[in-house]
């Protein structure tokens, strides 16, 4: 049997191109011809671990901006495409600076995000040129942080969210964008809740707020992890026909920021390319503005998770194995980490990972096993896509050698989510670039854990 192609890695569809196996049965990630023993790494900086690629981020940058910019010019689009990353995906600065080099735009979802970005243009790190998106509501410190970027240079673009928000920006000298909530039955299958949706202004309220002074943007976000193409195209096909209308009272209105939602096949089920969907948008935009007399509107988008989930991969060790006496596995594996610390989607949205081992990826002897965080917690485990995760059978009173697992896609959600049940550290970081490791989060000591309870 083809090992690597069991763990389906060096494929492409799964984002797992960069991952192979060496002739020991370890892991390996290659970055042109460097190449990362993964667990070399587990051995030499202990686990929990996760491990950043940045290579991986702009490598899936740089591929989607030259796939719009493509398409744009095969279908002589006339509108420009653009990117922001949000950063609430990861507001780690070896996440922000990497696509900010590659030539991401920004948006930020709070006042402590914007202030994140005020530090690094003052340091001159950015391209003064570079435009922010001001998302989220707008607390009177988030107001004046925009205030006072924009009016020291800065392209600071609040999307209004709400009335209140009218008020403030409604007629700024400044560029301005506002937010549509699409009604639930235009999308179907996406991870948020149509029914209580709170973002943004209706169709009619939007078409009542009469003349803004700068409008140019016209934004919403349908969710995260959008498994069908058809719930994005719907939305964009509802979106237009309102653009087109709040176009006619607000002539300055160009552009159509759809936020995120383009999904990660976490559950190695290949779902619609991004290419296709590309091509599929464009066009769609370009037939509806040429019908209906404007045109061709700007894009932007907001991916966050597809550009930033496959750079990072979280590794555990095994530290003890029970037999599972009635279930779909043989085995609980404890691993020295916590899902609902490290990995709280595991708990928090049921999110399916791409499991595998760290070393012994040649093992024929395989096991169906559970696997189970170290807190206290019943919650606290991970069984898998299909009822189990299957790894090398394995027993850790019995061998001197560790078992190490590894999580792929870890790079998006994870780290701005985790928190300290039971006191437990967080994983240590360390960076992978150019064949160089530098460790970003040294593993927490008890005494600086206590420090955040006030001990
Ligand atoms: C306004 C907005 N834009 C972009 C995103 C990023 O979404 P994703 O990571 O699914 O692309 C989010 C996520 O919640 C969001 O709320």
């Amino acid at each position: 049997m083809n090992r690597k192609r069991f763990w389906k890695l060096g494929m492409r569809e799964f984002n797992t191109q960069y991952f192979d196996v060496d002739k020991k049965g370890d892991l390996l990630v290659r970055e042109g011809n460097n190449q990362y023993n993964l667990r070399y790494l587990a051995e030499k900086f202990g686990t929990p671990l996760e491990v950043v690629f940045p290579f991986i981020l702009e490598e899936r940058l740089e591929d989607l901006l030259d796939l719009f910019n493509a398409q744009i010019k095969a279908l002589k689009y006339r509108g420009r495409f653009s990117y922001h990353y949000p950063m609430k995906v990861n507001q780690n600065k070896e996440v922000v600076m990497p696509l900010v080099s590659e030539g991401a735009n920004l948006e930020t979802g709070s006042a402590n995000e914007l202030w994140l970005v005020k530090r690094l243009w003052e340091q001159a790190t950015f391209n003064p040129k570079i435009k922010i998106l001001c998302n989220g509501p707008k607390t009177d410190k988030y107001i004046r942080l925009i205030d006072e970027l924009q009016h020291r240079g800065l392209s600071v673009m609040p999307i209004i969210e709400g009335p209140n928000e009218v008020g403030v920006f409604g007629q700024s000298r400044y560029d301005i964008g506002v937010r549509l909530d699409i009604p639930p039955q235009v999308t179907v299958d996406s991870r948020w809740d149509k029914q209580v949706d709170r973002f943004g202004f209706s169709e009619s309220e939007l078409l009542h707020l009469g003349r803004m002074r700068n409008l140019k943007i016209l934004h919403y976000h349908v969710g995260s992890q959008i498994e069908k193409q058809a719930d994005i195209l719907q939305p964009l096909r509802y979106a237009l026909k309102v653009f087109t209308k709040l176009k006619k009272i607000n002539p300055t209105l160009d552009t159509i920021d759809i936020g995120g939602g383009m999904p990660i096949p976490y559950d190695r089920k290949v779902g619609y390319s991004v290419a296709n969907l590309a091509g599929q948008m464009l066009r769609m935009m370009k037939k509806f503005a040429d019908r209906n007399g404007i045109p061709h509107p700007n894009l932007t988008v907001e991916w966050g998770r597809y550009i930033v989930a496959p750079a990072q991969v979280t590794i555990y060790k095994v530290i003890d194995s029970k037999a599972i006496a009635k279930g779909t596995a043989k085995k609980w594996y404890v691993i020295d980490g916590s899902f609902m610390n490290d990995l709280l989607d595991t708990w928090a949205i049921h999110q399916k990972w791409h499991v595998l081992p760290t070393a012994h990826l040649e093992s024929k002897k395989l096991v169906k096993t559970w696997l189970a965080g170290s807190s206290c917690d019943s919650d606290d485990k991970y069984t898998g896509q299909n009822s189990y995760v299957l790894l090398p059978d394995f027993d850790p009173s019995s061998t001197a050698e560790p078992l190490y697992v590894t999580f792929l896609d870890s790079g998006a959600y994870q780290d701005p989510l985790a928190s300290h049940h039971c006191l437990l550290s967080s994983p240590a970081k360390i960076i992978a670039e150019n064949g160089h490791i530098i460790v970003a989060r040294k593993r927490e000591t008890a005494e600086e854990v206590g420090k955040l309870f006030g001990w």
